[in-house]
């Protein structure tokens, strides 16, 4: 069912590391990230600003570009263990016909963009300047005291492929989402927890959300306290809910451009390679919501744009049940 998994892979992918996006108002953007999420800044221009989380030491998880056009997502960054692994990467790539070219990036060392299959912007290094951890500076906390990025979900219009993709990459399921033999969803990780990427067959490619850690769950009511004092109450896009694949608490934020962020609390380990990766069934509803509403079509389907990339749509339209489709089946049933 699964592709098969190179645990020899031509390259060291470590973990998800850092996204870029763009956003309309930078310090509008900026606000949101600090007040609300609990990001602190690294470093800051009139058009850029750099932050982390509170137990990071490298120095940005997230970076938001101001920009005159669409907000899109530019870049999804992943570190790699070694600086020799970047040549790697660029061998490979570059040997796949892939785009792939060595840039300048502030505060990271040697930079290597790269595309997926399908055109998933990537970001590689193996270095980032050192800021210190902030996690024991309990005075200067805010927001939700996000601790650290964890994982990326995005769409491509084929999963099994882009799985196949990634799988060539040493990224192993934890947890995967299929009906019948069709592979719906794939959630990958290298770091040794249960998701660095996870994937979803939608029209791609498309950033879904990124997800930071929080240290307490009663921090998600928080984020959600905030978002509704600072006017966001309408863009906590999903729950607060718990997971099936993953069993995480989690809540949904929509920023002031619409990028998706997920807070959500820890998960299990994944290391040792005996453990088969777990089947969700996406026909039963059960066993994907175990308490809670179905998610709305917004947040099955809207995502955001990667700069510059072309989408493809996937041969079938996703059919998730939606809590629109949720409501109308039940009113059938009472009216019934
Ligand atoms: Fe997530």
């Amino acid at each position: 069912m699964l592709p098969t998994v190179d645990l020899r892979p031509p390259f060291n992918i470590s973990r998800a590391s850092h996204i870029v996006l763009e956003v309309k108002d930078l310090q509008k953007s900026r606000d949101f990230y600090v007040k609300i999420v609990g990001l602190v800044v690294s470093d800051e221009t009139p058009t850029t600003c750099y932050l982390r989380g509170l137990s990071e030491a490298a120095h940005h998880s997230l970076v938001l570009v101001q920009t005159e056009g669409a907000p899109a997502c530019q870049r999804l960054g992943f570190r790699v263990y070694l600086d020799e692994d970047l040549d790697s990467a660029y061998a490979w790539f570059t040997g796949r016909g892939l785009p792939a070219k060595w840039v300048e990036v502030p505060y990271q060392g040697r930079t290597l963009h790269c595309e997926d299959l399908y055109g998933t912007k990537l970001e590689l290094c193996a270095h980032m300047e050192v800021r210190e951890r902030m996690f024991l500076k309990f005075e200067q906390f805010t927001g939700a005291h996000a601790q650290r990025i964890d994982h990326f979900q995005i769409f491509a219009p084929d999963c099994w492929k882009a799985c196949e993709f990634y799988s060539q990459l040493g990224f192993r399921n934890s947890e995967y989402l299929a009906h019948g033999d069709k592979l719906l969803g794939a959630f990958m990780f290298r770091k040794g927890t249960c998701l660095d990427l996870a994937i979803v067959e939608n029209v791609g490619p498309k950033m879904h959300h990124f997800a930071y850690i929080i240290p307490e769950s009663h921090l998600i009511f928080t984020a959600c306290d905030l978002a509704g004092n600072y006017g966001y109450g309408g863009s906590v896009d999903r729950g607060p809910g718990r997971h099936g694949p993953g069993g995480m608490l989690y809540v949904y934020l929509l920023d002031p451009d619409g990028h998706r962020i997920e807070l959500c609390d820890g998960h299990y380990q994944t290391i040792d390679t005996e453990v088969e990766p777990v089947r969700w069934d996406a026909g039963s509803l059960s066993t994907n919501v175990r308490w809670g509403l179905p998610a709305t079509e917004h947040w099955y389907f809207h995502a955001s744009p990667f700069k510059d990339a072309t989408t493809q749509d996937p041969e079938q339209k996703p059919n998730p049940q939606t809590l629109e489709m949720f409501i109308q089946q039940q009113s059938t049933q009472s009216n019934n």
